[in-house]
């Protein structure tokens, strides 16, 4: 089976080549199964994370047509697009929407020349501030161009698939944490901007007073969710999250317990400027998914932190 994986190069993309690898390998023994290629232009992404990575890979940029011309000798029968400028704070907000619409209109393309199911990245950030918990149907209210392109994509997902009978299944991703992030720097996930402080024996500086909060999932929880979305035959567009939000004062009770230390956090207040655009919680509610895909998420928050911190230590 040829599976692509557009933007395996970067943290999500990562840890579901290298699971794909691990499960063609304990399903159909070595040599077998998967035919996995990448696709990334490394603008984020990193080939640290690929080291253990045995499948083909190919430099390329997905919002331009030209960069399919060699993948189109294959046919594939799985496309996992993750490709997508994810720094919410990128300077140039056209490009970002343009790059991350026309990336996706050209991997939907590709995915219905090929007859191939595609599974692809959404995202929390399409419901802002929108009413707790987050419901699949509710009104959309992006607050940067980040959340204006999920909020494109899905909008184009939900008019082809009322079309045609296409097989696109969209994951809106919570607050995903885990191994292979550190590339994200300042887009990293807040349990590892807050872990690099501890170590480095820095302040924990977070906005008044720490009661904001995140549906935080573990990414091995996101991988069993894109597995999940790749064996159904599910069409839609479905919250990944666990259904249940940490605050960030928690989850520095948490660190600090993993860590043994003794960190406060310091509170300052929000830049006036930021406000309109922050995000002050996400909470998804998971019971479509559950419903149609018969999935939950497995890592508590406090197992995820644990398991994320052993793998790395
Ligand atoms: N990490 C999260 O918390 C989270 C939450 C919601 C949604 N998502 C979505 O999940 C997907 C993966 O995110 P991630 O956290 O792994 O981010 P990431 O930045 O680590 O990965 C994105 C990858 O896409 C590549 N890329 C970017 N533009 C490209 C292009 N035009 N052509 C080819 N490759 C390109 C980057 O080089 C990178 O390797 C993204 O679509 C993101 O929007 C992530």
């Amino acid at each position: 089976m040829n599976i692509l994986i557009t933007g395996g190069a970067g943290f999500i993309g990562s840890n579901l080549a290298l699971a794909l690898q691990k499960q063609a390998l304990n399903r159909f023994g070595s040599g077998q199964g998967y035919n996995l290629i990448i696709i990334d232009n490394l603008s984020s992404g990193n080939l640290e994370n690929l080291k253990e990575y045995k499948g083909n890979f190919i430099r390329g940029d997905v919002s331009k047509k030209e960069s399919f011309t060699q993948l189109k000798k294959e046919k594939f029968e799985v496309i996992f697009h993750q490709a997508s400028i994810t720094d919410t704070t990128y300077s140039d907000d056209k490009k970002m929407i343009s790059d991350n619409v026309e990336g996706f209109k050209n991997v939907l393309n590709f995915a219905n020349d090929s007859g191939a199911r595609l599974v692809y990245a959404s995202s929390a950030a399409v419901y802002g501030n929108g009413p707790l918990p987050m419901k699949e149907n509710q009104k959309l209210f992006p607050l940067n161009a980040y959340g204006i392109s999920k909020c494109e994509a899905d909008k184009i997902v939900k008019e082809t698939i009322e079309k045609k009978n296409s097989q696109i299944i969209g994951l809106r991703y919570f607050n995903v944490y885990g191994p292979g992030e550190e590339h994200k720097g300042k887009s990293a996930s807040m349990i590892w901007q807050l872990s690099q402080k501890i170590k480095k024996g820095k302040p924990l500086r977070i906005f008044k007073y720490g009661e904001q909060s995140r549906d935080h999932i573990y990414v091995k929880d996101i991988v069993a969710a894109n597995l999940r979305a790749m064996e159904s035959n599910a069409r839609g567009i479905f919250n990944v999250g666990t259904g249940k939000p940490t605050t960030f004062n928690r989850i520095i009770e948490i660190l600090n317990g993993i860590f043994n230390t003794h960190f406060k956090p310091e509170y300052f207040g929000l830049p006036p400027a930021l406000a309109e655009k922050y995000q002050n919680h996400t909470h998804a509610d998971t019971s479509f998914f559950s419903k149609i895909l018969k999935w939950k998420s497995r890592f508590s928050i406090e197992e995820g932190i644990k398991d994320y911190f052993s793998s790395i230590k």
